[in-house]
């Protein structure tokens, strides 16, 4: 396992506590979960498929909204949690993924600045989403809080790639993906809204 999984692994018993007890952590998340819920989107009886989904934060907001919801990670550690949270996993990487149905929206919230091949994940995205379907992705921004997130990241042997908002768009439109909305979610993150085209 590379040592990026190692890291998710060590701490996924803490990330929740982390996001609880940590006032840094906590005012992110609060502004990040306010970015998300401010897209006030209809869940009930939708599919949502949540990629590098962690402890399940976004997924269980999901599934209260009445979604069914698939959470996908490649930490071992991270689908533990998720089970305990009565979730419905998939223990896999988004490189590996391949599953025969799709879905209504797509999720990656954090997850894919971790991905060595970006077009991998929107590839992925493209073959697991519906018609009309959208991709709603979490994303550091560039610049200054973006290199400093990047820069944590690397001295945590954790290596993130952060590229602009013209090359995100960019990747997302050569796979069919056009942006529908882009909001600012925090401090260090975009929140993009994808829709794939009829
Ligand atoms: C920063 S956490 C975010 C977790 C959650 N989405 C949230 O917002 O709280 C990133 C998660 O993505 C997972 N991840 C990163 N790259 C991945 C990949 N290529 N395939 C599957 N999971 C991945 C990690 O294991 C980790 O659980």
């Amino acid at each position: 396992m590379s040592r990026q999984f190692e890291f998710f692994d060590h701490h996924a018993a803490n990330y929740d506590l982390k996001m609880k007890f940590n006032p840094f952590w906590r005012l992110i998340k609060y502004k990040e979960k306010k970015a998300f819920l401010l897209l006030s989107i209809s869940l009930l009886d939708k599919s949502v498929l949540d990629l590098g989904s962690g402890t399940g934060f976004y997924a269980n907001i999901c599934k209260d909204s009445g979604a069914n919801v698939l959470a996908v990670d490649k930490s071992a550690q991270m689908i533990n949690i998720l089970e305990e949270k009565k979730l419905k996993t998939k223990h896999t990487s988004i490189e590996d993924l391949n599953l025969s149905e799709d879905f209504d929206f797509i999720l990656a919230m954090g997850s894919f600045e971790f991905m060595p091949n970006l077009k991998i994940g929107f590839n992925k995205v493209f073959k697991h989403l519906k018609k009309n379907g959208y991709f709603i992705l979490m994303y550091p921004r560039s610049g200054f809080t973006g290199w400093l997130y990047s820069l944590i990241h690397t001295f945590w042997k954790c290596p993130s790639k952060i590229i602009s908002t013209q090359e995100l768009i960019k990747v997302a439109n050569d796979h069919k993906l056009i942006l529908h909305s882009n909001y600012s979610a925090g401090a260090i993150n975009n929140l993009y809204v994808f829709k794939k085209k009829a």
